[in-house]
């Protein structure tokens, strides 16, 4: 029943005009019903059976109700489209505002494609579906009850027969179209599958040209392709069996009714003004019995998606957001015995791991590869919360702060820059949406940038490509740096923020830092030596714990593996020396 909770919750955004759209259908049922009715009254009058009634009144009555019957059915359609618009506009709207409520665990477990799809296929489908059903289906099964109640009110033994005919010729439909839903469903699944995979492939392609596996991503492809080609044949292959049904039926039950009906007018129980009647209703129930083929295939896809859109609005994975604690200072940072490890992973990625910041500390954070230290950023950051222990900012659980104000107050460089498609500078003003044109180009001015800049000739108006893949790294990394400019955070997380700059840049760079940083307690993950002396402090991690916290200088001469590392890393010349000097 979960499908009908979803197809309520879907529809009941608009239940004005539902209430609409189910009186259009009721009135058109029972201009249909009349019409039959009439006929019986007129040919049973003609031949003397009946009341006699005046031909031109009985042609105007009749022409009234098919006019009633023409502006039902106008009203109904205009209404069914405007209804399934909106509420397709607020399902998308939910969806929307489901996934971007997710915390990031969620997207390790979803692909970007397969979002997509659900967001755009799933949805699409289940709207033509839903649209389907409630433009024919309710006027059709008012239509049916109402010809079965004036059948039986003609004559009940002639109306029996009609009935269990049509009811086990419907019930045969339905058993037909029984493997529909699974199939939908899986169907669907496999075509996410293969968007997912195609948007993969799209988003790596210059690895996929770089290794030259066009053919091996082509064949994987095709895999996903060719299976969804084989559920759609095993669909293909039970409508087959289920269209031609309705029309035997029709034909069938004309045979059946002149038959029985005839034997009946013989015996004199009926007239024939009531035959025609009956004939003349065999033939509207044939009509909504035509397209129960039709509906079969339209609730079990919208099932079979409705199933698929509820299983992903029921996948929930939010940090919890109780919190209401804010505060404008700068802040201290404690971290008090975190353990982290990701969701569905096998080991800890931090251990046991504590130490403080007071407020407009510069803290350089450094360790080997996979150390963690983006790790620790991010959960700084409370993009994951701890498995145990806690993280306090001005001296308060993060778990109490009001999360947007918390990252508001935050000021982030991500290890990997990620730009949207569109100009530089719209990119800089996403560190402060509305930023006005001079606040942009007071950041480019602030960060360095303008250095940078001066070699594009459309400068801030440059388009960036599509995740600013028409920019070079250190051009990128320009970027995101001036957006902390707009934003002048409280805390900066910087995650290896000159890794790509070149010395020009890197000068720039570190000398506009330094005031961003003045106004603010910093953490610099970094490998290189000379932005490590932004920080006043370093902690060192190894394999997830804290293996040296303290002054640059104090751990190259105490540390061996902290100094182990520079001596790695190449460092220019003269640090070593200064450590070993000293
Ligand atoms: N989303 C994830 N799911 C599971 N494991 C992850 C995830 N992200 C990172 N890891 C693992 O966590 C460990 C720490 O990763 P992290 O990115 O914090 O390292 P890092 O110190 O920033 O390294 P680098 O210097 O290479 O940037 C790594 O072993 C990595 O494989
Ligand atoms: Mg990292």
């Amino acid at each position: 029943m979960s499908w009908v909770r979803f197809l309520w919750s879907y529809l009941s955004y608009r239940k004005d005009l539902l209430a609409l759209l189910l009186a259009c259908s009721a009135a058109m049922a029972a201009a249909e019903l009349a019409v039959p009715w009439l006929m019986k009254e007129v040919i049973d009058a003609v031949l003397g059976e009946g009341p006699s009634a005046g031909m031109n009144m009985w042609l105007l009555t009749a022409v009234a109700v098919l006019a009633v019957l023409y502006a039902a059915h106008v009203v109904l359609l205009r209404t069914d489209a405007l209804m399934i618009l909106h509420c397709s506009y607020a399902l998308r709207r939910r969806l929307l505002a489901h996934v971007h409520a997710q915390s990031l665990s969620f997207f390790a477990r979803h692909r970007t494609g397969e979002l997509t799809h659900r967001l755009t296929s799933d949805t699409k489908l289940f709207e033509t579906s839903v649209a389907r059903l409630l433009r024919d289906l309710p006027s059709e099964i008012l239509v049916v009850i109402g010809v079965t109640a004036l059948m039986f009110m003609l004559h009940a033994g002639l109306a029996l027969v009609i009935i269990l005919f049509m009811a086990a010729a419907a019930g045969l439909t339905f058993y037909l179209g029984q493997p529909l839903p699974s199939l939908r469903k899986s169907a669907q699944r496999v075509s996410a599958r293969l968007a997912a995979r195609f948007q993969e492939t799209l988003a790596g392609v210059r690895t996929v040209q770089a290794f030259r596996n066009e053919g091996h991503e082509l064949a994987r492809l095709d895999e996903e392709n060719r299976g969804l080609l084989d559920f759609e044949l095993k669909e293909g292959k039970v409508y087959a069996l289920m269209e031609p049904l309705g029309d035997m039926v029709e034909l069938l039950g004309l045979v059946l009714v002149v038959w029985y009906g005839g034997g009946l007018i013989i015996a004199g129980e009926i007239t024939a003004g009531t035959l025609v009647a009956f004939i003349a209703y065999m033939e509207i129930l044939a009509r909504p019995l035509g397209h129960v083929e039709a509906y079969v295939r339209s609730i079990q896809t919208s099932r079979a998606v409705g199933e698929r859109l509820e299983d992903l609005l029921a996948d929930r994975e939010q940090l919890p957001a109780k919190g209401r604690w804010t505060s404008d200072a700068v802040p201290s940072i404690a971290f008090e015995n975190v353990r982290f490890r990701y969701p569905g992973a096998e080991r800890d990625i931090l251990h046991d791991v504590s130490f403080s910041v007071d407020p407009g500390e510069a803290v350089a954070v450094t360790g080997r590869n996979g150390a963690g230290k983006s790790t620790l950023m991010d959960m700084l950051l409370r993009l994951h919360d701890p498995l145990a222990g806690r993280i306090l900012a001005a001296g308060t659980d993060l778990t109490h702060w009001e999360l947007d104000a918390w990252r508001r107050s935050v000021g982030v460089m991500p290890q990997e820059v990620f730009l949207f498609q569109t100009t530089i500078g719209e990119n800089i003003a996403y560190g402060k949406p509305g930023a006005s044109a001079e606040e942009v180009e007071e950041a480019v001015r602030a960060s360095g940038l303008d250095r940078i800049l001066r070699r594009f000739p459309e400068g801030l108006q440059t388009l960036v490509g599509e995740r600013g893949a028409q920019l070079s790294g250190g051009e990128r990394q320009s970027i995101a740096l001036a957006r902390l400019f707009l934003r002048r955070p409280r805390l900066l997380i910087l995650d290896e923020p000159t890794s790509q700059l070149d010395g020009e840049a890197l000068q720039l760079v570190r000398a506009a830092l330094k005031p961003l940083m003045e106004g603010a307690t910093s953490f610099i993950v970094t490998h290189n030596i000379d932005t490590v002396e932004l920080a006043n402090r370093v902690i060192f991690l190894e394999n997830g714990r804290l293996a040296a916290d303290g002054d640059h200088r104090s751990l190259l001469r105490r540390e061996p593996r902290y100094s182990a590392l520079w001596k790695d890393a190449a460092p220019p010349p003269e640090v070593p020396m200064s450590g070993q000097t000293r």
